[in-house]
Parts: structure tokens; sequence; C-alpha cells
């Protein structure tokens, strides 16, 4: 169907007075005067829409139609002329209206302000909305700032495997594969593992990084960006069960050198997103965050802070307010504390590092107090933690000693430990929430508002 897309006719509209244009769309809004009536339409690749200007005596038989259907579609051709109001630079005075889908009086968009939380109960409606025509727009500029930061850094995206059968976390958040069905009947769960699909336990992965790692450990510098899936039973505003994830792996890379990287990255995309987005920025400032473009000004220029765990304790046990959840040494940050550390404290994105052991993943680089893991989580305002990284453990001996002590079964990270034994280097990463960035990026407070199917106990639409 040969038409104008309005982002590029707004774009190039100047030139354009006086010719005829084609448009499509869905129509958002409708006012009528006795003579003449306002609809104004939007396709979906931009946040504006195009009012066009129906005289009613040209158009009776198309207008009878019209009347009721706010959320129809159309085709509308006409001349571009330059507005006489003052709310948009020009207009499109319509010669030939063709309404291809109409909407009847049920059409759930039909009031202007809605929930969030009732959109959410229509996700194949609600991305006709201009909260999520920009969420979704800014989202795929986020998709495209992430690859384009990576490959002018010489890393390789890779793709790793979505069913696998180890838990890199080690959390116990595994979603099951399986082919068994309800009925079967089996003697013991090594029976049901073994005739199951791949005769072993397998389950969609909680993270890329285990089979990351192996290919840094030949290609230098890799990232995976994609699904990551968790079977965490929380009902937060920034859990997802399906979520998507960033996960860059370095080799001949320490602590500090992926805390860099982490910190050029999140500066290189949120740039990308002030330059290629500023529409859909200033609706999100408008609408949900009132100091967003100033908060997205420093995220993109300013040095993040550093604290180590130890001295993040230590203020948060001098902190003038009372916790929900307990602080002393050991524990793990809960996020009430990250989002005062970073809020009230250092009131710009932190990286707090080198973590207890005891409450991280197996695989983090001991640091020599015997204590500590040099692991790094970055804290955000609003949100808390966006990124978990690590320098990763390295030495075979050690590592080996982690995972007895933790009741692993070595047999089924056998590829890993062979990492450590061939060739083994220093090596480091680190994992981005994408949907969280996105939070952060928008102002929105629920992640369940940055994807457009999202996934969390309990609800499946
Ligand atoms: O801190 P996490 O668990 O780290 C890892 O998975 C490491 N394997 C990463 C690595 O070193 N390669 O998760 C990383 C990030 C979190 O900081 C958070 O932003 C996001 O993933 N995340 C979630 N986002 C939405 N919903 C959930 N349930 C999430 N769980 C983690
Ligand atoms: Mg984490």
């Amino acid at each position: 169907m040969k038409h104008t897309d309005i982002c590029d006719l707004k774009r190039d509209y100047d030139k354009l007075i006086g010719s005829e244009v084609t448009l499509c769309g869905w129509i958002k809004t409708m006012r009528n005067s006795k003579q003449i009536c306002f609809i104004e339409i939007n396709d979906g690749t931009s946040l504006s829409n195009v009012q066009i200007v129906i005289d009613k005596e040209n158009f009776e038989d198309t207008y009878g139609v019209l009347k009721q259907i706010v959320g129809a579609s159309l085709k509308v051709s006409g001349l571009i002329v330059a507005s006489p109001g003052s709310k948009q630079p020009f207009e499109v005075a319509a010669k030939q209206i063709e309404v291809l889908g109409s909407a009847p009086a049920d059409y759930p968009l039909q009031k202007k302000a809605h929930s969030l939380e009732y959109l959410r109960t229509i996700p194949h409606l609600r991305v006709r909305t201009n909260t999520f025509n920009a969420m979704f727009r800014l989202r795929s500029q986020l998709a495209y700032a992430v690859h384009d930061f990576f490959r002018a850094n010489n890393f390789v995206y890779v793709h790793t495997p979505i069913i696998t059968g180890s838990d890199c976390e080690g959390a116990g958040e595994v979603f099951n594969v399986t082919v068994h069905n309800y009925g079967d009947v089996f003697a013991s769960q090594e029976e049901y593992d073994a005739t199951d699909f791949f005769r072993r336990k397998s389950g969609l992965t909680v993270s890329g990084q285990l089979e990351g790692e192996t290919m840094a450990m030949g290609l230098g510098k890799i990232y995976t960006f994609g699904p990551t899936f968790r079977a965490e039973n929380s009902f937060t505003p920034k859990h997802a069960a399906e979520f998507w994830m960033i996960e860059p792996e370095v080799a001949f890379a320490d602590l500090n050198d992926i805390i860099d990287l982490a910190q050029r990255m999140i500066k290189y995309i949120t740039n990308h997103c002030l330059a290629t987005c500023s529409d859909e920025l200033v609706f999100f400032r408008d609408f949900f965050e009132k100091g967003l473009l100033d908060k997205l000004d420093t995220v993109a220029n300013s040095e993040y802070a550093v604290c180590d765990y130890t001295e993040a304790i230590t203020l948060l046990e001098k902190a003038d307010r009372k916790f929900d959840y307990p602080v002393s040494w050991g524990l793990d940050l809960q996020t009430e504390h990250e989002r005062y550390l970073t809020e009230e404290i250092f009131k710009r994105p932190t990286f707090v590092v080198n973590y207890p052991k005891e409450i991280k993943s197996f695989y983090m680089k001991q640091n020599p107090d015997g204590k500590t893991v040099a692991a790094s989580d970055l804290l955000v305002p609003g949100i808390g933690e966006i990124i978990g990284g690590s320098q990763r453990e390295d030495d075979y001996g050690k590592l080996i000693e982690v995972m007895q002590s933790r009741g692993m079964n070595l047999d089924d990270y056998k590829y890993y430990l062979d990492l450590r034994k061939y060739g083994s280097a220093p090596h480091s990463g680190y994992g981005l929430g994408f949907d969280r960035m996105l939070m952060y990026i928008t102002g929105i407070g629920n992640i369940r508002d940055t994807i457009p199917y999202p996934r969390t106990t309990g609800s499946l639409l």
C-alpha cells in the first residue's frame, strides 16, 4: 500500500507544503465544527499525529462512518498545507478517504487516559497508546545502541543456548525443560532425568555467562544479548520471569577493566537514546519523571561512584533511616539499601565492589583477603541493581574447591573447568538487565511496562 511514513513527513514537511501525500494510520482523536471535522491519525512511526481536515460536505458518506470510530484505520490522500492552528505546523486537507478497518464502540482505547495497570490487561492494544509507542521505539533504539557500542569496541556477538544443563547463578530459579507428561510414573529423579529428551536434567538459561566465557576464551571479547528466564516468585516492580540480558565477557581483563567498560557502555547507549529519541524522552519527562532529561545528562556525562561493599555497610549502619531489612557485614544488599546508597549518599550511578563470597556465585574470583570476591553491582537511583558482574575465578584448584563446597556436580561443568586447565587467563564480565535499563532511561516504574508481553508469576497474557 503506497503511502508516506508520518515520521518522514514530519521531518520534511516544510519542503512539501502544497504537494499531495497519502498517509495511513489509526484515528486518535476527532473534533467537529459545523462544516469541518478534524481527525488526528497516527501510523506508529512517530509519537506525533497528523491532523487531517475534512470538509464534511465533500465526504458525507465517509463521514457518516467515521463519526463513531476512534481507533479505526484509514488511508487518506490530500494536500499538505500550513496549519492555521498553533498546535501543529502543517495539516493535510483530505481529498480521498478510505476506511480500512472500523472500530466499534467497545474499542477499549476510546477514552484517553487509562491506568498502566489496566493497559497491562490488553498488551495487544496498548501498543497503540503514546506511552507504549514511545517505550517500544526506545527499546528498539536501545538494542541498536548496545550492538553498535560492542561492535565498535571489537566485541563479537555470540548466541548462547536458551536450553542448557547448567545453572549459572546456582540460585535454583531454573524453569525445567521436559517432555514428560502428567501421569508418567518414575521410580526416581535419576530415572526421570535419564529418560527425558536430553537424557539429563535441562532448563531454560538463567544467564549465558558460562557458555559466554568459553567463547571469550577463544574470541577475546564477546557479548551475548538474549532472553533470560528465572522462576523467581517475586512480585516486585523490577523482576520478570523472562527478561533480556546483555553479557559481555572479556579475556585478559580484571574487575577494574569491566567496571570501566560498563560505565562507557551505559554512557554510550544513554547518549544514543538522547540523540535519536528526543520526542520520546520529552514525553517520558512530561508524564513519568520530571527531572528525566537532567538525570540522563548526568548519566551520560559524569563519573560514576565506586564504593567497597564493606564501606557501603558502614554507611548504611550509620544511616539516619530505619530499613525493613537488617544491615550487617555479610548480608546481601536489599533494594532499599541499594537505593539509599545511590539516591541519598552518592546521588549518581554507583558501583559497589568486593562482596562477601558467601552471598555471591561460585564462579567469582576470590580476593586475597579470603573473605570477599572481585564482584561488582551497578546501582542506580530509582531502581537499585541494573548490572551484576565480576572477575572470574581462573585458578583450577580454587574453582574446584568452591564448587565442591557448594555441592555442585563437577561432571556437569567439565567444559567450564577445562577453561581453567587449558590456557587459563584472567577474564571478567557482567550482565546488564536490558529491561531495567529501559526503566531507568524512561523513568517508568514497572518492568512490565518495558516488555511487549511481560511474563511474571501467575501472568501469561
Ligand atoms: O546479577 P545477575 O544475576 O548476574 C548474572 O546473571 C551474571 N551471570 C552476569 C554476568 O556476570 N555475566 O543478573 C544480571 C542483571 C541484574 O543486575 C539485573 O539487571 C538483571 O540481570 N536481572 C533481572 N531483570 C529482570 N528480571 C529479573 N528477574 C532479573 N534478574 C536479574
Ligand atoms: Mg545480581
